[in-house]
């Protein structure tokens, strides 16, 4: 079997998995030792500002996100398809911070909105302004479940107050998510987070009768499902199942069709909400997002990163406008209604950029562009992959890219599986450091990638696509 997969075939993906966890290919003791030396001699001042900076953040380094094996890199300047740092390298961005920059950096259209908009309303003054209705417009016309939309300042944000709201509306309390999925830092979105049955593993410093409410369910297992329904309508009854739709981390451990739409069905039998968190799937799988690619109306939706076009202040959360009227501007909330607030939400800078950088999406037809290089690359890629004889899963949805040459997010659903499982403790921190390792060889040849095993190309990376290929050939070309 060859390491090309189609996004959505989670049982090939996951039975890869297997393959990847027991018998990786991994980078020869003299390329680590090299891509090291490459750190420690090109990356000099990175390596200086990172620990300095230890000095002052926690780490030193705050984003989530940030290539940081061996250690962070000081980025000075995102122009175009790349990223620089202070020591003068220059990286192709398959980072993108996550996702959110879809047109580009700093893409000038969006740029010009904002300075306009700084030159005007000026960047915060508390009072409504047309611009919040602009964007909420602008959303509604993709997403026909928004009938309301409401800003917020972070997907984390949109996470909390969705689960907030779906307990006020419906009366219950159990929220169920799928295994693994992130939805923000909120303390009871914490519960079963990065891989399958962790339950309250990654949740230190929050109560466990905080997380008492909350219960998760195996991807793409209906049967599971059903009984997560049945078993918890004795107890009270779900409020809400919150997924991130194309499953865990941008779907590495992708949503089939069938699960959303017995989801659905499962949501309206027992009364409870059907939440997509859509942060990083709003505006990058298609305009519609992945509600359009499955074809399925939740009730509730959380934007994030990409509703601002990658601009600050980027959260925000609609739906059906029977739930989303209980949501109360200002800090009144007599009559049932659910508190919100944030004084920085619905910024003239984020709903300006966010309007613009929609309309941008629109007028460049970025989408399709975006889907038939990303198509491309995955397959060459994998063809790669499959001549160097390194095993791998590789696979994208839209311009998300999944490239798994470790199998880690996997490992703790081979539950019956007794060589994993006997072996877990030792494969755990090999698979995780195999991905570290892929990230800091390809960085040492010129190209970021995101976190995991997951990675995005944009308008501007489609240009350079050859030249990425060819940074991957370089890494392969070093795995024993
Ligand atoms: C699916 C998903 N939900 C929620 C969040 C949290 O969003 P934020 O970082 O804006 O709080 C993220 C962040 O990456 C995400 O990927």
């Amino acid at each position: 079997m060859g390491s090309y997969y189609d996004g959505f075939d989670f049982e090939g993906i996951h039975k890869k998995s297997r393959e990847l966890l027991l018998r990786p290919k991994t980078l020869s003791e003299e390329a680590r030792k090299r891509y090291r030396e490459h750190f420690e001699t090109r990356c000099a001042g990175s390596r200086a500002s990172v620990e300095a900076a230890r000095e002052h953040i926690p780490g030193g380094i705050q984003h989530n996100l940030a290539n940081n094996y061996p250690f962070g890199l000081n980025c000075v300047k995102a122009e175009g398809a790349y990223l620089y740092d202070v020591d003068g390298n220059r990286y192709i961005d398959f980072l993108q911070a996550g996702g959110p920059t879809i047109l580009g950096n700093a893409y000038k259209p969006v740029k010009d909105a904002v300075i306009n908009t700084l030159n005007t309303t000026g960047n915060l003054t508390g009072l409504f302004g047309d611009f919040e209705v602009d964007l909420a417009k602008k959303v509604k016309q993709h997403y026909p479940s928004v009938e309301l939309f409401r800003m917020l300042a972070s997907g984390t944000e949109a996470a909390m107050i969705a689960i907030r709201l779906a307990r006020a509306f419906t009366g219950k309390s159990k929220i169920l998510k799928i295994n693994g999925c992130y939805h923000g830092w909120g303390d009871q979105l914490l519960y079963d987070m990065r891989s399958v049955n962790t339950k309250n593993m990654f949740a230190t410093g929050v109560p466990d009768e905080c997380l008492a409410q909350m219960c998760s369910v195996y991807p793409n297992d209906l049967e599971e499902l059903e009984q997560r329904f049945a078993e918890n309508e004795k107890e009270g009854g779900i409020a809400a199942f919150l997924m991130e739709p194309i499953g865990q981390d941008s779907g590495a451990l992708p949503v089939k069709q069938e699960f959303h739409r017995r989801a659905r069905e499962l949501c309206d039998q027992y009364g409870a909400l059907l939440i997509y968190d859509e942060v990083v799937t709003a505006f990058r799988l298609g305009m519609g997002g992945a509600q359009e690619h499955y074809g399925i109306r939740p009730d509730l939706t959380m934007f994030g990163k990409n509703i601002t076009g990658g601009y600050p202040g980027a959260g925000a959360l609609g739906g059906r406008r029977e739930i989303m009227e209980l949501l109360s501007a200002g800090i009144a909330t007599a009559g049932g209604r659910v508190m919100v607030g944030g004084t920085l939400t619905a910024n003239p800078i984020s709903c300006v950029a966010g309007y613009t950088a929609i309309c941008e999406l629109e007028r460049t037809g970025a989408h399709a562009r975006l889907e038939a290089a990303a198509d491309g690359f995955t397959r060459q890629l994998a063809a790669l992959a499959d001549d160097y004889e390194i095993p791998a899963a590789i696979f994208n949805q839209h311009s998300i890219l999944h490239i798994d040459l470790c199998g880690v997010q996997h490992l703790t659903s081979h539950l019956d599986d007794d060589e994993l499982m006997g072996n877990l403790f030792e494969l755990l921190p090999e698979a995780g450091r195999n991905m570290e390792e892929l990230a800091m060889a390809l960085a040492a040849e010129g190209l970021i990638v995101a976190g995991g095993n997951k990675t995005f190309i944009n308008l501007d990376t489609i240009e350079v696509l050859d030249d990425a290929l060819a940074v991957f050939e370089r890494v392969f070309a070093n795995y024993v």
